[in-house]
């Protein structure tokens, strides 16, 4: 199977290729990215001198790139995960995060259209269900109601897949995520900021109460819950996957705190970020039913591993704090 991968070199989109490049299942994979802040091909080691691996340096909200790259690659699947992420960021800066999220996924949807591309994972999150009371989680019927451009960006992407599968007959599936960590996560969401900052001494800022509540994933655990939903999903169905561990954002902070050796003198309470969704909580019932799915890590297990990788990894906090590895890309791969 030739799988084209969009995002794959940003934080989950590089897990789901190191993933795939130790297995067999795949004959051919395409990382099709823009490489922007957030794509970083530090988090790819290796994957260039696999003969299966190639990179296409493009956007994917450019139709002439993308009809380039499904003429050339012709993809058996695509697993799609290219998008501007961050929440803040989408409230600081809303016009990427619409032309990436909302018109770049419809340019591959065109594109899977133009070629018969047989299968098509659209890759979203929980946060497009907004804010759920206590005590429901949502299913996958759940209206969606988003605060932030970043969540209505998602819905709205969400919607054009399940139109496209519905009325055009493809064979497309949603996936609705909860919050990820894990190793190579750009320190600008909450687990890897708060384990950087506090690694190196400095303040983690709080927003708000610290009483919001995000149910963690660890991200190997997602990506096994993607390929079981290329391989046995169905077509026009949205899965939800969660980590089923719930926690206030403040615990989070202080497990870290814990397991950095740091102490609470570092919590600094900040202004709320506007529009604050208070609670995430989704059931995955459907996922495991039909695909077999569950995910292999308790979240103690996830968080240590997590931090010791950071740990481990001064050089690409540093790299990616300072912007040196951009440098190296624009060397590289300038023009491209
Ligand atoms: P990320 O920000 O770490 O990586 C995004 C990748 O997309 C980067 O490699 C970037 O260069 C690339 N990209 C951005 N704009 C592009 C464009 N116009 N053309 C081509 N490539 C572009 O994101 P992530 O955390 O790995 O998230 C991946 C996907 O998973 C996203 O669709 C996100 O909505 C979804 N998701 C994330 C989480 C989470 O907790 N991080 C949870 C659920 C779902
Ligand atoms: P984030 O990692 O940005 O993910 P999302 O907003 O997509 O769920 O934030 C997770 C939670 O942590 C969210 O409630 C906002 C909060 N948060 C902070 O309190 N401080 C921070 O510096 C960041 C980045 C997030």
């Amino acid at each position: 199977m030739r799988l084209l991968v969009t995002g794959g070199a940003g934080f989950i989109g590089s897990a789901f290729l190191r993933r795939t490049l130790r297995g067999n299942t795949y004959t051919a994979l395409c990382n099709a990215d823009k490489l922007t802040y957030a794509g970083n091909l530090e988090n790819l080691p290796g994957a260039a001198g696999d003969a299966r691996y190639s990179l296409e340096r493009v956007d994917i909200a450019d139709a002439e790139e993308v009809e380039r790259v499904f003429a050339s690659f012709r993809p058996d699947a695509v697993v799609h995960f290219a998008a501007e992420s961050h929440v803040d960021r989408s409230i600081l800066s809303p016009e990427p995060v619409v032309r990436t999220n909302v018109h770049g996924t419809f340019t591959l949807l065109e594109a899977a259209r133009r070629h018969g591309t047989p299968r098509f994972v659209h890759v979203s999150t929980d946060e497009v269900y907004g804010s759920i009371d206590e005590p429901h989680d949502a299913d996958e019927s759940y209206p969606l109601v988003t605060a932030s451009p970043y969540s209505a960006s998602k819905a709205g992407s969400d919607l054009l897949a399940l139109s496209y599968a519905k009325t055009y007959k493809m064979n497309i599936s949603v996936t609705r995520a909860s919050n990820n960590y894990g190793p190579y996560q750009f320190p600008e969401k909450l687990i890897p900021l708060m384990i950087a900052n506090a690694l190196e001494g400095k303040e983690l800022p709080v927003y708000g109460d610290g009483q919001q509540i995000r149910d963690w994933l660890y991200v190997d655990d997602h990506c096994s819950a993607i390929e079981a939903v290329l391989h046995k999903g169905r077509a026009g169905e949205v899965y939800n996957i969660g980590g089923s561990r719930a926690l206030p954002n403040l615990d989070v902070v202080r497990r870290i705190l814990e397991a950095t050796g740091r102490g609470p003198e570092l919590i600094k309470y900040v202004a709320d970020r506007p529009g604050h969704d208070r609670r995430y909580a989704i059931t995955s019932d459907k996922v495991k039913r039909e695909t077999g799915w569950k995910p292999a890590m308790e979240f103690e297990a996830g968080l240590a591993a997590t931090v010791n990788w950071y740990r481990d990894n001064p050089q690409w906090i540093a790299n990616v704090r300072s912007g040196a590895y951009r440098e190296f890309y624009e060397k590289n791969y300038a023009g491209r």
